[in-house]
């Protein structure tokens, strides 16, 4: 079942609404939660293990009629509505150094219970905030704002990480409707030492890869929350995902900017999964990995105007993991830029998975110097002992439009390569020209049993796709989606 809500206005009339402020049913109940669940297991969908946080008072908001006793009470801001949760009025120090933790989660639960329009809890600028991994729990009152206007960040690296917090994620907001990250500072999630484990690639001694268990944590995780903005914001150096989405519902992103260094390990940008109805619009994105990487249940994405390079491009999948079903549809990307990359706009997955990709658009891109630019890898395996299997996720109804720039000829400039058993249907070319960034070496589109159909010539010519449809169709499998 779709929900196609359109919520054009979405937070911002609901930051210029004026609304009478209530202060009477103060309730004294946590909403946010450290996780001490630290289990090692590789489980990417490990949801958030809400406890009681322990023994924190929370204190009193303002009662009603104003004057008040010693807690510290929010400030109102004007006449919007909206209140202000200050983290140094809850005992912040902001030097860098202290643990900030427990201020942030009395903001935190102290803006949630308030029953104001919008509670603004605010990371004000000109300091610098340690904060432990934290879950954020909703859902709350009224809209929540979170600004930041200083430095955020986390403990630095595995050896300062408390042994009691999770490992896979810092901060977490769970259960949220109506919320925005917002705010003119930064996010700095001193990735380094993590990076530098020597279970990462080739950071063991003598550029090995050591085994064992290699936890990092994303910097931001929304789960299972729904109406969230996130916009302004800078962000850097995350140990892992920058960003994850999963289990949400109508996602704004708008105007960020990620950076990380091109050889930093798994930071993709932006990851979204089982989430629908998402914008992501005028960010600039370089990092290590994907710069926006789309999973399995994601569907109504826009994706405009953003800039990606260096990173590994933008990416649905991998998809069919595990022999798993995945369903990906509706999905646009348009007017950005992709340079540098390893890949451009590519669709990965694994062999033996089920379900579809389906009704992807990806029109007005610009490359720079990219190694892949247009791909689809159906035999998408980390280990090169993965063996072909008789299923696969179904990919049909991509359309390629105006991608014009340069590619690295190390590599060809299109690669449609598509499983055996299940053929790629459906695939559309127009005003497609790639020329070698240097050189004239001229890579060969690849296609492998991919149907479809250029409609304009293109540069360099694609003469291998097959036209028409094969003999039989998964039928079943997209229906199912
Ligand atoms: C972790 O341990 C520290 C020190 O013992 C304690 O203060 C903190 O509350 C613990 N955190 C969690 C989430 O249990
Ligand atoms: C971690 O997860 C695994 C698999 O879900 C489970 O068997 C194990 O008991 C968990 N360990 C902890 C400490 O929760
Ligand atoms: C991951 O965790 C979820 C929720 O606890 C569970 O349903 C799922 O089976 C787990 N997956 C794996 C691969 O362990
Ligand atoms: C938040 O969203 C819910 C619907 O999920 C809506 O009922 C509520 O009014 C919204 N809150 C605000 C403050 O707009
Ligand atoms: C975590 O535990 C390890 C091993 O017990 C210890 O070496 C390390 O100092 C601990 N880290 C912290 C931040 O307490
Ligand atoms: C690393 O390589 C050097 C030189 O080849 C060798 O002497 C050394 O034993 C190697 N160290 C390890 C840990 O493999
Ligand atoms: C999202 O926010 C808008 C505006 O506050 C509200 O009308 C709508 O009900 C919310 N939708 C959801 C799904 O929370
Ligand atoms: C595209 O995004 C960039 C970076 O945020 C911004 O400067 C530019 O104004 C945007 N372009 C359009 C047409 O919105
Ligand atoms: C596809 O997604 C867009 C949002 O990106 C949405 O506006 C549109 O209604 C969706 N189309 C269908 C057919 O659901
Ligand atoms: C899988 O199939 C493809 C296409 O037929 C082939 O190129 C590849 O070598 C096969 N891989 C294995 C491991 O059999
Ligand atoms: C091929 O894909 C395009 C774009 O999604 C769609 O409009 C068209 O109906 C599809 N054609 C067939 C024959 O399914």
């Amino acid at each position: 079942m779709r929900h196609s809500h359109y919520i054009l206005a979405f937070f911002f009339t609901l930051i210029l609404t004026t609304q009478a402020r209530h202060h009477h049913h103060t309730k004294h109940k946590h909403s946010s939660h450290s996780n001490n669940n630290d289990n090692n297991s590789n489980n990417q969908s490990y949801p958030p293990s809400p406890s009681p946080s322990s023994g924190i008072s929370v204190p009193p908001v303002a009662a009603p009629g104003g004057h008040d006793n010693e807690a510290p009470s929010p400030s109102p801001s004007d006449d919007d509505g909206s209140e202000i949760f200050d983290v140094r009025t809850f005992g912040a120090i902001g030097d860098g150094i202290a643990d900030d933790t427990n201020s942030f989660k009395m903001a935190w639960d102290s803006a949630c219970q308030s029953e104001s329009a919008i509670n603004v809890v605010l990371v004000p600028r000109g300091f610098s905030f340690m904060v432990q991994s934290t879950i954020f729990t909703g859902p709350c009152q009224g809209g929540l704002v979170l600004k930041v206007d200083g430095t955020l960040m986390p403990p630095d690296g595995p050896e300062s990480w408390p042994n009691n917090t999770s490992r896979r994620q810092w901060l977490v907001f769970y259960r949220i409707n109506n919320m925005s990250l917002q705010g003119s500072g930064v996010i700095d999630g001193r990735g380094q030492n993590w990076w530098d484990l020597p279970c990462k690639p080739h950071k063991g001694p003598n550029g090995t890869t050591l085994p064992g268990p290699c936890d990092s944590p994303v910097a931001l995780r929304f789960f299972m929350s729904s109406n969230l903005s996130v916009q302004g914001l800078r962000i850097k150096n995350s140990p892992q995902f920058h960003f994850r989405f999963d289990g949400c519902k109508s996602v704004r992103v708008d105007s960020i900017f990620i950076t990380s260094p091109a050889l930093s390990p798994n930071t993709d940008g932006i990851h979204i999964e089982n989430t629908n109805d998402v914008r992501i619009y005028n960010s600039v994105i370089s990092n290590g990995d994907d710069c926006v990487s789309i999973g399995t249940g994601c569907y109504d994405v826009d994706i405009k105007n953003i800039t990606c390079g260096p990173s590994h491009g933008i990416s649905i999948g991998s998809l069919g993991n595990h022999n798993s079903r995945a369903c990906v549809s509706n999905i646009t990307v348009r007017e950005s830029t992709i340079k540098g990359s390893d890949n451009g706009v590519r669709i990965k997955t694994w062999q033996g998975g089920s379900g579809s990709v389906s009704k992807v658009t990806f029109s007005k891109i610009h490359m720079e110097s990219v190694r892949n630019p247009i791909i689809i890898d159906q035999f998408y395996c980390l280990s090169k002992d993965c063996s072909n299997k008789s299923s696969a996720v179904f990919v049909s109804d991509i359309v390629y439009s105006n991608i014009k720039g340069t590619y690295d000829i190390r590599h060809p400039p299109m690669r449609f390569a598509c499983s055996d058993s299940v053929p790629c249907t459906n695939l559309t070319l127009s005003d497609i020209e790639l020329l070698p960034a240097q050189g004239d070496l001229f890579n060969d589109p690849f296609c492998w049993n991919a149907y479809g159909n250029s409609e304009t010539l293109t540069i360099p010519p694609v003469s291998c796709l097959i036209e028409g449809l094969p003999q039989s169709l998964p039928g079943n499998d997209l229906s199912r989606c």
